[in-house]
């Protein structure tokens, strides 16, 4: 596919959490986060097979682009993933950004941006719910006072001008940072609905109905003995 066609193929983002929260095929979606990483780092940029799956993946929140329609439909093209750091001297919590990576063929439709972007509003929602906690619990939260957050990020030499084009700027050599804005407070009421919504997994749906059925199953038998007991009383 010629990177110079104006058509952008329809594709999606697909967020990968950590742990427990993460959907019953993240297995599968890591995979193929790792096979976009592995395609461009290692047989594109020759970095060793070996370091690119590191002990960060399972920390990590993952995040894959990949196409929706026509015979490419579910191919993955791009990804990017972020860790919550904690900085040993200051003690500032920051998010780091890493394995950021589109395919040579899908390059220059506007995906590494749209990833950066879907990393960021993540981010962002991710530092206020943790400041609300935080405070709460007294925890080091995300954060400076006027609620910016810090991105950092180790950039290649090449890739500088992309960093710059979004809005992060150098902080020392290969190191380029962005402040967010995510002031604490109250989600706002689609901010809520959306997270609510992003926190439901398979189980919590399974649970939820079965809960239905227990509960339909109980009143259908209360009424079974209800008419039975009308019967039996109408039969005297
Ligand atoms: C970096 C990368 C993910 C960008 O992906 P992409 O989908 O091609 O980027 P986009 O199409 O979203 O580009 C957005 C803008 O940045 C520009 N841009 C992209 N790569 C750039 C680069 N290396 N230097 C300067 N500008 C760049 C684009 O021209 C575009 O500019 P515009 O807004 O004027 O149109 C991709 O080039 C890549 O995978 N590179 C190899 C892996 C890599 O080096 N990753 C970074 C590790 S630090």
């Amino acid at each position: 596919m010629s990177a110079t066609a104006l058509e952008v193929p329809p594709h999606e983002i697909v967020v990968i959490k950590p742990y427990i929260r993460s959907p019953d095929n993240w297995k599968e979606l890591r995979e193929q986060c790792y096979s976009v990483r592995i395609d461009v780092f290692h047989h594109e940029q020759g970095f060793p097979i070996e370091d690119e799956i590191d002990n960060l993946e399972d920390v990590a929140t993952h995040f894959l682009l990949r196409l929706t329609s026509g015979s490419d439909a579910g191919k993955p093209v791009g990804t990017i993933r972020y860790t919550k750091q904690t900085s040993p001297s200051t003690r500032e919590t920051y998010y780091k950004l890493s394995r950021f990576a589109v395919l040579k063929d899908y390059r220059n439709y506007r995906f590494g941006v749209g990833l950066v972007n879907a990393l960021h509003d993540y981010i962002r929602t991710d530092a206020r719910k943790s400041r609300n906690e935080g405070s709460a619990n007294g925890n080091n939260a995300p954060g400076d006072q006027d609620g910016f957050v810090r991105v950092v990020c180790h950039s290649q030499i090449y890739i500088k001008g992309f960093y710059e084009k979004i809005g992060y700027e150098p902080e020392g050599t290969q190191v380029y940072i962005s402040r967010l804005r995510s002031p604490s407070g109250l989600l706002t009421p689609l901010e809520f609905i959306l997270y609510s919504v992003r926190q439901i997994t398979p189980a919590h749906v399974c649970y939820s109905l079965l809960c239905l059925l227990f509960r339909q199953f109980v009143l259908l038998r209360r009424e079974a003995c209800n008419s039975s007991t009308s019967e039996k009383r109408a039969s005297h």
